[in-house]
């Protein structure tokens, strides 16, 4: 019987580092006041128009395949989280295949939509894959621009100033060999407020279920009109996000993914080596770390210098934590997620 491992693992970042001081000249905010609610010192924004979430995943599974032993040409299946496709359709995935030259037409393609827990997802996904032997070569690509999207005036500072861009990729490769690579994964959703941190528009929803009287406008026979007033009119095309809310149920989830993962595995939280958790808000990962009682050198954090990278967050900060030889042979290492959905989960990896 196989299971995974992660064979290889690459990220990428463009050079253009945009910091809170930066941020102030575009709304009113404060680097005082971003350092102290997230923990963001400074966030890194494409804005050259030389990459795109493809580009910048490409960039990253090349070092991954190369780390991996691999060509590209060997990947058998490809899983794509994002929240920032180039396109509406088709996703990343196809992209991506075009932009490794993967010729091979027996290779799928998939894209994951969910958001920060995407890349948590994408692994489970292409875990399973490996498990039932269907695949020995997995590339899972977490690649996000978030610039693009997001609104820079005052009216939106509380979502602009935590997010940034960039890519991680892994190679999950099959493995009989015993007690290495991915132990458990755990996915958990909850739809109840999902438009509580959400993108509305473009959306196929017509404005109706969110109710039209809600906005103020008149309910008409065509959807179209509801959803161009509402686009124009309340910016549905900029995230909105009840932080507070997030923040709750996050510092709560967290922990309660971890120790369900732990529990599955037989493991004991004293057992981890590192844990990497999604780079939200530096404060949530405190509140995690000082929950399950670990020590600092056991979470490692990196959001002051690139912000909240969605679903890249996990896989630049797993890679970056391994190149600084913080993670090595043998080591148990726990990745854990909550984002929008709300959707989250955990994975248990032994390195
Ligand atoms: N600069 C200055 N002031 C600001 C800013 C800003 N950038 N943003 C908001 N404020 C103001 C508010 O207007 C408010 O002012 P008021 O008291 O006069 O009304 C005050 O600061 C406090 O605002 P809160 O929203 O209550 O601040 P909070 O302490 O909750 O911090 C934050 C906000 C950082 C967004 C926090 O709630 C958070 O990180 N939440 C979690 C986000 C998260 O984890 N999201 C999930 C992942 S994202 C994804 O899945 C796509």
């Amino acid at each position: 019987m196989y299971h995974s491992k992660i064979a290889g693992i690459g990220f990428y970042v463009p050079e253009n580092v945009v910091t809170n001081h930066d941020l102030t000249k575009l709304m009113d905010t404060s680097d005082e006041w971003i350092q102290e609610r997230s923990g963001i010192k400074e966030r890194i924004f494409e804005k050259k128009g030389v990459d795109t979430p493809t580009t910048m995943g490409g960039k990253a599974s090349k070092i991954a395949c190369e780390r991996a032993g691999i060509s590209p040409e060997e990947i058998d299946f490809i899983i794509f989280a994002t929240l920032s496709p180039d396109y509406y359709f088709p996703g990343c995935g196809v992209l991506l295949q075009r932009e490794l030259g993967i010729t091979n037409k027996e290779a799928g393609a998939l894209d994951i939509r969910n958001q920060c827990s995407g890349f948590i997802y994408a692994l489970s996904v292409g875990d399973q894959f490996i498990k039932t032997g269907m695949y020995k070569n997995v590339l899972v690509v977490g690649s996000e621009m978030r610039w693009m999207g997001l609104d820079f005036t005052t009216r939106c500072r509380n979502v602009a100033v935590l997010f940034g861009d960039g890519a991680g990729a892994v190679v999950l490769q099959a493995t009989s060999e015993e007690n290495k690579g991915i132990l458990t994964t755990h996915l958990h959703s909850d739809g109840t407020h999902a438009e509580e941190l959400a993108l509305i528009s473009p959306g196929s929803h017509g404005g109706y279920h969110l109710g039209a009287e809600q906005f103020g406008f008149p309910d008409t026979e065509f959807g179209e009109f509801f959803v161009y007033e509402n686009l124009l009119e309340n910016k549905t095309y900029y995230p909105n996000m009840n932080g507070q809310l997030d923040f709750k149920t996050a510092v709560t989830k967290f922990p309660e993914v971890i120790l369900e993962a732990l529990k599955k595995a037989n493991l004991t939280v004293e057992q981890i080596d590192m844990l990497i958790p999604h780079q939200a808000n530096l404060r949530i990962a405190q509140f995690v770390q000082k929950t399950l009682k670990l020590s600092d050198e056991k979470v490692y954090n990196n959001i002051m210098k690139y912000g909240n990278t969605t679903a890249a967050s996990i896989p630049i900060a797993l890679c970056e934590a391994w190149e600084a030889g913080k993670i090595k042979e043998g080591d148990l290492v726990c990745l854990a997620a909550f984002g929008s959905g709300f959707t989250w989960g955990s994975a248990l990896i032994r390195w």
